[in-house]
């Protein structure tokens, strides 16, 4: 069989008593190391690890063979033992031979950083592309390990690489058994591609706005979505169930209908591997009317996330240089465990936030704040709506779908010079649809 045994590598992580540590090298990092670690541990909880404790470790040089040190190392072994943890989880990058290594050392099992993101969004991939993300992604690492432990095994003869060993021929084996099932995981990625293509056009027929909610984990995004949306709308939402879980229509003032959606969460330092995984949960956000980015307030890294979550929609195109401010999508902060905030800091919040007319304070778990939320959401999806009277290519059915999908459509007839359309768009699609035909 391949290499690739997610199966197995799960059921060492469920329930498992681990600890979590951490190099911390030089050059620095934005955020706190205690705010890592505890990072790390929340990552690990969500997936069902039991977390008994947490270090870091100042390393000055990183040790080619183990990372750390080898007092350190022996402190993490003797951490292990004293937990009775048989999980190792170490939240940098580790070479395969460091993480033998270390797994020889502390007698535990040891996964680093990618290996548990990995595993989160294996848990997480809610839709069936995502499902195939993360097993790509999941194949792209091992093989990435196999190519760097072959290496190592040349160098270990000597360098006279040309000559297959019994090792090499194996890896030789798994190398290519992974590369056949990558293939068929692309093969198969595009299908869903197109398949997806036509569940949008499906959805084109209903004409609601549509509101991304993004945000770095733990911000708090899935617990605003069930408090927005909540349980009764199931029923109506069987059709994007099929779509994908985590969007429901949402019932927002002066509006017909809207659809939230909610998205997996940010993670600082996403390994390669995971991009395009992680991109792919976020396609919605690309045709979404309005994003709503939910920040933790109350912790202490909540300028550096929103840094991260920022470089990311830049990297989606989403903002930044080269998309017109004024057909980019609109964006709103919701600002969420203002529960968490003692009395000056929340003053302190309300003063800021109301100095900007796109920040709302509120509490997913209490409740607070959320109509506010509600009718800025509402404000902002009608803003400056107008009716416009548009000519198109009759041609062109794309762009009569993205009317319908981002405005509505109240006439449409066709004339000499082409489709005229009558639509009431808000300031911001029309702006996005100028940009979009231009
Ligand atoms: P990811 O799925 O990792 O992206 O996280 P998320 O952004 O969906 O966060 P989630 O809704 O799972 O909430 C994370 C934790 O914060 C949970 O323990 C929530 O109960 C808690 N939480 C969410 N909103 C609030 C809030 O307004 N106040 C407080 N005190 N806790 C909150």
């Amino acid at each position: 069989m391949s290499g690739f045994n997610r199966e197995a590598d799960e059921e060492v992580a469920r329930g498992a008593r681990a600890i979590v540590v951490s190099a911390e090298t030089q050059g620095g990092d934005r955020r706190s190391s205690e705010a890592r670690l505890e990072e790390a541990g929340g990552l690990a909880l969500a997936i069902g690890i039991d977390v008994q404790a947490s270090q870091s470790f100042r390393v000055r040089d990183r040790k080619p063979a183990t990372l750390f040190g080898s007092g350190q190392v022996e402190a993490i072994a003797a951490l292990a033992q004293d937990h009775e943890a048989e999980l190792v989880i170490v939240d940098n990058a580790l070479s395969p031979v460091q993480q033998s290594n270390l797994e020889k050392a502390t007698k535990a099992k040891v996964i680093d950083r990618t290996g548990l993101i990995l595993e989160i969004f294996g848990e997480r991939a809610a839709t069936n592309e995502g499902r195939l993300q993360v097993e790509l992604a999941h194949l792209d690492y091992q093989a990435g390990r196999l190519v760097r432990s072959w290496t190592h095994l040349e160098r270990q003869r000597g360098g006279f690489g040309f000559l297959g060993g019994p090792g090499e021929t194996q890896i030789e084996a798994d190398r290519r058994m992974i590369r056949d099932r990558m293939a068929k995981i692309r093969r198969e990625l595009e299908q869903v591609t197109r398949t997806r293509g036509l569940h949008r056009a499906r959805r084109q027929k209903a004409p609601w706005p549509i509101i991304a909610l993004v945000g770095y984990t733990n911000a708090g995004k899935s617990t605003l979505f069930n408090r927005m949306t909540g349980a009764d709308v199931m029923a109506e939402n069987l059709l994007f169930a099929t779509l994908d879980p985590t969007m429901r229509q949402v019932a927002l003032p002066g509006l017909d209908k809207a659809i939230l959606s909610d998205t997996v969460g940010f993670v600082s330092d996403l390994p390669t591997q995971l991009i395009a995984a992680f991109r792919a949960t976020l396609e919605e956000v690309l045709s979404a009317d309005l994003i709503v980015h939910v920040r933790d307030i109350a912790h202490p890294d909540t300028e550096a996330q929103r840094a991260d979550v920022l470089e990311v929609l830049e990297e989606l195109g989403v903002i930044g240089e080269g998309v017109d401010p004024a057909a980019a999508v609109p964006m709103l902060e919701a600002w969420n465990k203002l529960d968490l905030l003692d009395e000056e800091a929340a003053i302190h919040a309300h003063e800021v936030a109301s100095r900007q007319d796109n920040v709302v304070l509120v509490s997913a778990l209490t409740g607070e704040g959320i109509d506010l939320l509600q009718r800025q959401i509402s404000a902002t999806l009608t803003a400056g709506a107008d009716v416009h009277v548009l000519t198109l290519d009759p041609a062109d059915g794309a762009a009569l779908a993205w009317l319908h999908e981002h405005g509505e459509v109240l006439d449409s007839t066709l004339q000499e010079e082409g489709l005229h359309v009558e639509a009431r768009l808000s300031q911001s699609a029309y702006a996005r649809f100028r940009a979009r035909a231009a």
